[in-house]
């Protein structure tokens, strides 16, 4: 089975990478954009640039693709250029596995199951352009494809396979060893996930017969307050220099509140797959 994965320099993606290359029978190749590679035998290409996608897809031909790219606030050009190129050269027979993110349920009035409608922030809001970018996303693909799954998931935390850390968490540990205060929100919730468990969770997608939309992470929601308090005990420094962040926010800017996710289908899942 020939395997690509679109940003396997990234966070998750080079988890995802490392994981795949370890299988046997598995072919993967891997993308990056910004020098250095994570790793030496990844391509450079710039997905929205049209000739070196058709390229490098051309050449390549895969039986699955893992998108595990990003790009903040340019999210609607990643969607609306490079994801078109890949809608417009993927047939029927590749796979789709799109790591999506809990920012599609930006009503904020979580917990969410995978049935729940998926909304758009209005376009003046700091967030839509990777909110809407995802949600723009996500309706393409199941417009266009039946072969895929949609992997829809919160903030990715803790060590990945190659030693890299999440950002909040480097924050947190640099400010705590430095005996300084921290602050968090605490009215705004969320489903954590671990770099590890998503990683796990995209390579069973990737190799086996499933399709679909799942939500991934831990099974309780808490405030990235909560959370990174535990962490910073979890780290071994004092929770009491991690504090609460001001709750006040710019009219008509204000973040979804509790994006929280439903969990269940996809732990049945994987609890199915390795029984
Ligand atoms: N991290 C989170 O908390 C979180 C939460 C929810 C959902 N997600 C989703 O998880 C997936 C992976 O995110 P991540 O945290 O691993 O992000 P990341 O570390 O920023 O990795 C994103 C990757 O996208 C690549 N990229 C960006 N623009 C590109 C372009 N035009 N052409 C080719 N590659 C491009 C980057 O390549 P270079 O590194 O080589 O520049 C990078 O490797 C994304 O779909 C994201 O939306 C992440």
């Amino acid at each position: 089975m020939k395997v690509f994965v679109f940003g396997a320099s990234g966070y998750v993606g080079s988890s995802v990478y490392k994981r795949l290359k370890e299988i046997p029978k598995v072919s993967v190749s891997g993308t990056y954009l910004d020098e250095p590679p994570l790793f030496d035998d990844l391509t450079r290409l710039d997905i929205n640039e049209p000739e070196s996608f058709s390229d490098f897809y051309k050449a390549e031909q895969p039986d699955v693709i893992v998108w595990s790219v990003m790009s903040g606030p340019q999210e609607q050009q990643l969607t609306e250029q490079g994801l078109m190129h890949l809608l417009t050269h993927i047939t029927p027979e590749t796979k789709l596995v799109y790591i999506s993110s809990d920012y599609v349920y930006s009503a904020g009035k979580g917990p969410y199951s995978e049935t729940d409608p998926v909304t758009t922030l209005p376009d003046e809001h700091k967030l839509s352009n990777y909110a809407n970018g995802k949600v723009k996303a996500e309706r393409f693909i199941a417009n266009e494809l039946t072969n895929y799954v949609i992997v829809r998931v919160g903030p990715v935390f803790g060590e990945n396979q190659i030693g890299k850390m999440d950002e909040r968490t480097d924050r947190l540990s640099y400010h705590l060893r430095a005996g300084k205060a921290i602050h968090f929100r605490d009215d705004l919730f969320r489903t954590f996930c671990h770099v590890e468990d998503l990683a796990e969770v995209i390579v069973e997608m990737v190799s086996n017969d499933i399709v679909g939309v799942f939500n991934a992470g831990s099974t309780e929601p808490k405030s990235f307050y909560e959370f990174m308090g535990l962490t910073a005990e979890q780290l071994g420094f004092d929770p009491g220099f991690v504090e609460k962040a001001s709750e006040e926010e710019e009219v008509d800017q204000e973040i979804p509140k509790n994006t929280s996710l439903h969990t269940e289908k996809i732990k049945e899942l994987m609890k199915q797959q390795k029984t």
